[in-house]
């Protein structure tokens, strides 16, 4: 899960010395999509796009460039330990969402997670989808899996991949890089009229190291460093820092954190048409006032523009909606399937519900009933969320804990977030209501409020400010 909050910028380097434009040359990469498949609408601010829009934005881009090649940088997937069966169910639909949008390549990213980099269920779905990851220094657990190409040759350039992953990538040694450089030289050697793309994941060191030792036409690298701000946001206030940290002059650090794509070639120079056209008629999901309202056009340092936001949402004709419908079908009926054995736990619940509190506490109460707190069900059922259980861990009580909250037919008094999701279960307390020894401060409450009001869902949390809001006898 720590991974979700993991910021990906991708940037794109063109190696000097400067290659020219090839002719037809058209490309788009999108990576970090960190298991968001469309916005939950807990903040448009953080907004990550996901991976239905870059559906959309590939198949737009494709009916302009037949010929457009897709660069899928990695981290799309959701850790496979946490909520075991809806991260498998996710990471099914996944698989086969990204091989509907046929990326010409993946890569391994270096946030991936190590057990679903290695699991069966990635080999099976990449050799029965034919996912095309590429990996010129794969790792023995990689090589086992048995999936990753050393290189790609397509009619439109031949594709190198490289990643930096301790605990993925064994250490190399000198004579292995020395044996890298020689295989990538003579494939270029063989396919002499390509551009060479180098899809990279690792740190800045051993790119410049493999740059010093081997050339590209295009650098395209995504995961840098791991941020612990929102989403995005550090990427659009401060795009000059993050440049700065990129200890090379032609770099563009192009804002990504799967809320974009970077386009090149041509792209590069067509960001306005008609993409950006297209995109003015098409109605935006999230509150106008608080995100981008075009497609941004970020200029790298020559003044070339290399990057797009995920605005649009088209409701008919995407191309992932029939997959979609089966994945929240095959969700729901996951969340209705473990409701017996969860049903069952209740009669042994540590938890009591708000309407137990209310006798002995009625100013909390009366706070607490006044508060979005108080509905925060309602607002998952509004856009029929109810029954998801990745957004009703945070919307009701204790849902991915025993005796927490079931359904709203089958443990209403659960329902929404309440008493006891700040101040923990409660059942003992009741039976002896004295005053405790130790009373919580205040401030021990905020990563209370953390655990739900984190930086993807509450961007603009303030312990102070937000409580406020909210305080008891308000
Ligand atoms: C990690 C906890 C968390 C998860 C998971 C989560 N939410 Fe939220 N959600 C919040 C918080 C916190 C807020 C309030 C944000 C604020 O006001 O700062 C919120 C707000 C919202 C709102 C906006 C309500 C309003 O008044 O504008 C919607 C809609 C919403 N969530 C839907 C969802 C959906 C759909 C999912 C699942 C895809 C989901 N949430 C998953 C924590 C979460
Ligand atoms: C039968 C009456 C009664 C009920 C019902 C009751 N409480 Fe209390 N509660 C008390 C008493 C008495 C105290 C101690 C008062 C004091 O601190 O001065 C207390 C103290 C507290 C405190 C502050 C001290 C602490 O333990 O952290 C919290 C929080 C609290 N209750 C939460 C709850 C919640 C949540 C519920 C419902 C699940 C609940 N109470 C139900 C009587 C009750
Ligand atoms: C179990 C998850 C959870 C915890 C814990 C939690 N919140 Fe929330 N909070 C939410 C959700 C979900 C919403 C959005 C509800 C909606 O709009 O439907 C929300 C909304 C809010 C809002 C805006 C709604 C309003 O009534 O104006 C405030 C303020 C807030 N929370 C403060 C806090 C504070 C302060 C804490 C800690 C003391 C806290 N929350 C703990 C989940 C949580
Ligand atoms: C969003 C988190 C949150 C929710 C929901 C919440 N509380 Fe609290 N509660 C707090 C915090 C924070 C304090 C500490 C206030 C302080 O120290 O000033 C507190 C304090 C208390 C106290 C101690 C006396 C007081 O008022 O300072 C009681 C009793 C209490 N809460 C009961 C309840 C009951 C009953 C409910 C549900 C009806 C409830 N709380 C819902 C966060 C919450």
């Amino acid at each position: 899960m720590k991974a979700l909050f993991f910021l990906t910028l991708i940037y794109l380097m063109v190696a000097s010395p400067r290659s020219a434009l090839y002719a037809g040359d058209a490309w788009l990469a999108y990576g970090d999509i960190r298991g968001y498949i469309e916005p939950c609408g807990c903040d448009p601010k953080t907004d990550l796009g996901g991976v239905r829009r870059i559906a959309q934005i590939v198949q737009l881009e494709r009916l302009n460039h037949k010929n457009l090649l897709v660069f899928d940088l990695g981290n799309v997937f959701v850790s496979s330990e946490k909520h075991n069966t809806e991260n498998e169910l996710k990471n099914k639909f996944l698989l086969s969402a990204i091989a509907g949008i046929r990326p010409s390549a993946i890569l391994f990213n270096h946030l991936e997670d190590v057990n679903f980099a290695e699991s069966d269920l990635l080999r099976k779905a990449a050799n029965s989808l034919a996912l095309p990851y590429v990996l010129s220094n794969p790792s023995e657990a990689i090589k086992k899996l048995n999936i990753s190409k050393p290189y790609l040759a397509l009619k439109e350039g031949l594709i190198f991949g490289y990643l930096e992953k301790t605990s993925v990538v064994s250490a190399r040694t000198s004579h292995q890089d020395k044996q890298l450089f020689m295989e990538w030289n003579s494939i270029k050697e063989k396919f002499k009229d390509k551009p060479t793309f180098l899809l990279y994941s690792g740190s800045d060191k051993t790119l410049d190291y493999l740059l010093r030792n081997s050339a590209f036409s295009y650098v395209i690298r995504s995961n840098k460093n791991s941020f612990t701000h929102a989403a995005g946001k550090e990427e659009r206030e401060n795009e000059g820092l993050l440049k700065s940290r990129i200890n090379s002059k032609d770099i563009y650090a192009v804002p990504l954190a799967g809320q974009g794509v970077l386009r090149g070639g041509v792209l590069r120079q067509q960001v306005a048409l008609p993409l950006q056209q297209i995109l003015a008629q098409v109605p935006l999901t999230p509150a106008k006032d608080k995100v981008p309202q075009e497609t941004s056009i970020i200029p790298g340092l020559s003044g070339e523009t290399v990057f797009s936001w995920l605005e649009p949402s088209f409701n008919e004709g995407a191309p992932l909606e029939e997959l979609l419908k089966d994945y929240y079908k095959m969700q729901k009926s996951s969340f209705s399937k473990s409701q017996e054995e969860r049903k069952a736990q209740l009669k042994d619940s540590p938890y009591l519900g708000a309407i137990v509190c209310q006798g002995c506490h009625e100013a909390a109460y009366k706070s607490w009933q006044k508060s979005k707190h108080h509905t925060a069900l309602f607002t998952l059922q509004a856009k029929d969320k109810h029954e998801v259980l990745e957004c009703v861990i945070c919307h009701s009580l204790g849902a991915d804990k025993k005796g927490g909250f079931v359904s709203l037919e089958k443990s209403p008094q659960f329902a929404h977030v309440q008493c006891e999701s700040c101040h923990g279960p409660r059942k003992d307390h009741v039976k002896n209501p004295v005053k405790p020894k130790s009373k919580k401060t205040l401030l021990e409450f905020k990563p209370i409020c953390e655990t739900c009001h984190n930086p993807t869902h509450s961007p603009d949390f303030s312990f102070e400010v937000y409580w406020q809001r909210i305080k008891h006898g308000n």
